[in-house]
């Protein structure tokens, strides 16, 4: 299984990803997770990355696409993968295309996650991460067993930089323009299935294997 999520920021795609790669086990690829991993490392690539993810904006396709060449190219991308936060505009769409040519594969899926801005930004605001993990809760709709504490490390959990209210009303807009335009090109090419992200996460994961089983079985 070759699969790709889109939506915007907050619609879930990371908890979905998380919950779904488990169960297909197959790798989750998160540019963004990849990103914050450099970012706190100190490496070079967190260095270039970290003022455009600290603004809300998309880090240069040049960075990105090198960095997710590198990462389907290891070993356990090759029977599967499922893609989260990449592609982010078109021209990112078409690379994957090239990627995944040059690899003699392509895509199976692409699930898309639909969610209103109100809720996105309720969701993002009382988002928290696990550092070790990388676990999301939410403070109201998926909270730990004991607050500010991860249940699988025990670690404290922290709120991301870019989850401040004016970031993420940045995040939404650059979402409308540059990558609210894959949803058509993903149409066209036959690959999309569109999913309503709203209700538990339970219910989002059951629509979301419902919608890849018979979108992949079709
Ligand atoms: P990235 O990390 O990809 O952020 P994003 O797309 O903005 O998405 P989020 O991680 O904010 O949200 P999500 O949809 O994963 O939601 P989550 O599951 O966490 O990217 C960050 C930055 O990196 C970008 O701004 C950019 O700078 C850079 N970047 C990354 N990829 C790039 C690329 N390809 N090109 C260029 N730059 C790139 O859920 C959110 C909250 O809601 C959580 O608290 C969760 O517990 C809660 N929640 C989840 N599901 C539900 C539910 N059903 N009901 C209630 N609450 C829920």
């Amino acid at each position: 299984m070759r699969a790709v999520l889109v939506g915007p920021p907050g619609a879930g795609k990371g908890t979905q990803a998380q919950i779904l790669a488990s169960e297909l086990s197959i790798p989750k690829v998160s540019t963004g997770d990849i990103f914050r991993a450099n970012v706190s490392g100190g490496t070079e690539l967190g260095k270039k990355a970290k003022e455009y993810m600290d603004r809300g904006d998309l880090v240069p396709d040049e960075v990105t696409n090198a960095m997710v060449k590198d990462r389907l190219a290891q070993d356990d991308a090759a029977t599967g993968f499922l893609l989260d936060g990449f592609p982010r505009n078109v021209p990112q769409a078409e690379t994957l295309k090239g990627i995944l040519a040059d690899l003699d594969t392509t895509l199976d899926v692409v699930l898309e996650l639909r969610v209103d801005e109100e809720e996105v930004v309720k969701r993002l605001s009382g988002r928290r991460s696990c550092p070790e993990c990388g676990r999301v809760y939410h403070v109201e709709y998926d909270a730990p067993k004991v607050a500010g504490t991860c249940d699988n490390e025990g670690a404290e959990l922290y709120q991301r930089e870019d989850d401040r209210e004016e970031t993420i009303r940045h995040r939404l807009e650059v979402y409308r323009e540059q990558t609210a335009p894959l949803v058509q090109f993903y149409e066209a090419e036959g690959l999309l299935a569109t999913i309503a992200a709203t209700g538990s996460v339970e219910e989002v994961t059951a629509r979301a294997k419902a919608a890849i089983a018979e979108k992949v079985g079709s």
